[in-house]
């Protein structure tokens, strides 16, 4: 069963979360995709810089961000992956709330690699990288956020678990992804969607850009769709969740049934 899927790419007002999750809600509501992604910390915007900042902004998932979600889920049977500053207990998530139109299956993704200031105002995420099998959609969807992609090992825990489509809502602020989220999606055949915000950030003086380029890959490496690097847009996709599950690419070569792991690292 195909399935089309949409990555937003636009510019959060930092710290106005109304603005931010009705502006989202409303390009929700308009989309007639099966997946819409979401860019990273997409309803209060990146640069926080102190604990006390995140712990202001951060909510719940009973809070208004993941609970709109879920309604908007529900109402119009969408699967939705996107970016938030999540409270739970005494710590403070950088997380995507992966939604599905049936409750039972939502969660949270919480980042588990910590970019740069971030390991001052957020805790190291808890859930490791989990893979969700949606029946009704055909669909095993796997969830990482932005630095993750520097370690190959999140893609390869996602694929190996099963995964068919890796989503990364990201707030990224360098193009070199561009190199390596290609492989990821060949070396582990599957399908791999970047939704990145666009614009600037400045804090006590530091000026944070973000580069957009937004990106859709197949499970060849091959890039399906881009965004420009300033502009709001959504870019889409037709995908096959299915086409990814047999890692066979010869009569004799499986990529799964030929890794050696004895003879790899083992931490
Ligand atoms: C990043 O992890 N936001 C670069």
């Amino acid at each position: 069963m195909d399935m089309k899927i949409d990555v937003v790419q636009f510019c959060p007002k930092l710290f106005d979360k109304e603005a931010n999750l009705e502006k989202i809600n409303d390009i929700i509501t308009s989309s007639d995709a099966d997946l819409i992604v979401l860019p990273e910390l997409s309803t209060t915007g990146y640069f926080f810089t102190s604990r006390e900042e995140t712990e202001k902004y951060a909510e719940p998932i009973s809070g208004d961000t993941y609970s709109s979600w879920q309604k908007i889920a529900e109402e119009k049977n969408i699967i939705i992956v996107g970016g938030f500053a999540e409270k739970a207990e005494d710590k403070v998530f950088n997380s995507a709330a992966v939604i599905f139109p049936d409750k039972e299956f939502s969660s949270v993704y919480r980042k588990t690699h910590l970019f740069y200031k971030e390991r001052f105002c957020f805790d190291r995420g808890d859930t490791g990288f989990e893979v969700i099998e949606y029946e009704e959609k055909d669909l095993r969807l796997g969830t990482m956020i932005c630095y993750d992609w520097r370690f190959p090992e999140a893609a390869r825990t996602l694929a190996l678990k099963g995964a068919d489509l890796i989503v990364s809502p990201s707030n990224l602020v360098t193009d070199v992804w561009h190199i390596s989220t290609p492989s990821r999606a060949l070396e582990n055949k599957v399908y791999f969607a970047v939704a990145n915000r666009i614009g600037t950030e400045t804090r006590d003086e530091e000026k944070l850009y973000f580069n957009g380029m937004s990106a859709i890959y197949s499970y060849n490496g091959k890039q399906i769709s881009k965004a420009g690097e300033k502009s709001e847009e959504i870019i889409s996709a037709e995908i096959d969740p299915k086409a990814t599950r047999n890692k066979s690419f010869n009569e004799f070569n499986d990529i799964f049934s030929d890794r050696q792991p004895d003879l790899y690292w083992q931490d």
